[in-house]
């Protein structure tokens, strides 16, 4: 088989590539090591930044989003029971779209099977070949048998856990890394969302986030030791605690209600570098990962996918390769701003086993500057809703 662009991985990175490329009339293979329902039956969460919506209306599913999505014009920020709000819209003139990530790649999916975009599951031990000639080529076997597609370009869409990243031999490749001493226990319940907007909450039992995915569906995070286990943490424990962690308003009026999804998560900063090897081209998690706090996640994978599609664009439209060969220099700025913003507002929130009394007392203040200060406001809100591509 013969393609352009031979993306590797189903997430929102490589669906959002190929139905970008689809647009522009070049052809893309997306391959998947696991089902459409597993992939979607994957929970993560749900801020995007006007500059990704735009990507996601340009390549034409944006649709269900616009309709259903919420705009949030700010965000609350609490410390112990001492709330102020960030107001976006003030310091920025831009919003964010609450919509989940669970819902924007099954759009995603279904635009690419409407499009007849080609899609190929469950492909095992998927190799890339000769990434630095003009003529690379992946493998790969489907049900025992062994395939290989020839292409132009590679986009290593395939996740922290996929090959692509670790295609780029060691002596080109470095990696920066910091590790968190606690994960995000997060739930999802069927109940009506406790604030409009998300409240992001520093206490002295720790962090706590409530955010949402619909008028009934809501998301509540609270940090957690990594050796937690799940079956150790029932709904009244988690309530329980999530209360003791979020301003009494919110607990009194929050509404509790069986979980449905219950799950823990490692916060990791990571960033590969270079972003870029010969013809293959890493994007999203591929190359780097942010801790949860301050949403970049998705939102830094969607810059990635920006600037590969523009020098994709520009080299089958105008056989230029400028693009191409700035991308990793382009996507890597953008990404070391998100890991700082990330890495910052993950500080400020959250207890660390090591603080000491000094360092507490530092976050107080910051977050007391923070409250006060319409320049750290400004500061925080340009981060947020997304740095421009
Ligand atoms: N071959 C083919 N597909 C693979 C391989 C492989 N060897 N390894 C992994 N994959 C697939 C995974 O099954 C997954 O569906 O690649 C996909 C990668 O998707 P994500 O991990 O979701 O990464 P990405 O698309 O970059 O999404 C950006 O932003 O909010 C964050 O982490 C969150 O998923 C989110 C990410
Ligand atoms: C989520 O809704 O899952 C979510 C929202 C904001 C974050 C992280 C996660 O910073």
């Amino acid at each position: 088989m013969r393609t352009q662009v031979c993306i590797i991985g189903g997430g929102p990175s490589g669906l959002l590539l190929g139905q970008l490329l689809l647009k522009q009339g070049i052809d893309a293979v997306v391959l998947e090591r696991k089902t459409r329902d597993y992939v979607l039956g994957r929970i993560r969460a749900g801020v995007l930044e006007v500059g990704m919506a735009d990507l996601l209306r340009q390549a034409g599913v944006a649709n269900r989003m616009d309709a259903e999505g919420f705009i949030h014009e700010g965000t609350i920020i609490s410390n112990n029971n001492d709330q102020f709000r960030i107001d976006f819209k003030k310091h920025t003139g831009t919003p964010v779209i609450v919509y989940g990530q669970t819902e924007l790649t099954r759009d995603l999916y279904d635009a690419r099977e409407h499009s007849g975009g080609k899609t190929i599951f469950n492909v095992e031990n998927v190799v890339i070949n000769d990434a630095k000639t003009e003529s690379p080529y992946v493998t790969y076997q489907l049900d025992g048998i062994e395939h290989r597609i020839d292409c132009d370009f590679i986009a290593g869409c395939d996740g922290f856990h996929g090959v692509s990243r670790k295609s780029i031999p060691n002596t080109v490749r470095k990696e920066f890394e910091k590790v968190y001493p606690f994960g995000w226990l997060g739930v999802l319940s069927e109940t009506p969302p406790v604030s409009h907007e998300l409240i992001y909450s520093n206490s002295d039992r720790g962090f706590a986030l409530c955010s949402m995915r619909n008028a009934n569906l809501s998301r509540y995070y609270i940090q957690a030791p990594l050796t937690d286990k799940i079956v150790d943490w029932s709904d009244n424990l988690f309530w329980d605690e999530f209360k003791r962690r979020v301003p009494e308003n919110i607990a009194d009026t929050l509404i509790t209600g069986p979980t449905i999804e219950k799950s823990i998560a490692p916060l990791r900063s990571f960033v590969s570098e270079p972003m870029r090897w010969g013809r293959l081209f890493l994007c999203g998690d591929a190359a780097h990962i942010v801790p949860p706090t301050g949403a970049k996640g998705l939102n830094t994978a969607a810059s990635d996918i920006h600037y590969l599609f523009a020098g994709l664009v520009q080299y089958y439209k105008e056989r230029d390769d400028a693009g191409l060969e700035l991308y990793s220099e382009k996507a890597l700025a953008r990404v070391w701003k998100a890991e700082r913003f990330s890495w910052w507002m993950t500080s400020l929130l959250h207890r660390f086993p090591d603080q000491t009394d000094f360092d507490l007392k530092m976050q107080a203040t910051e977050l007391d500057f923070l409250r006060d200060n319409e320049s750290a406001q400004s500061v925080l809100a340009e981060n947020y809703v997304g740095l421009p591509y």
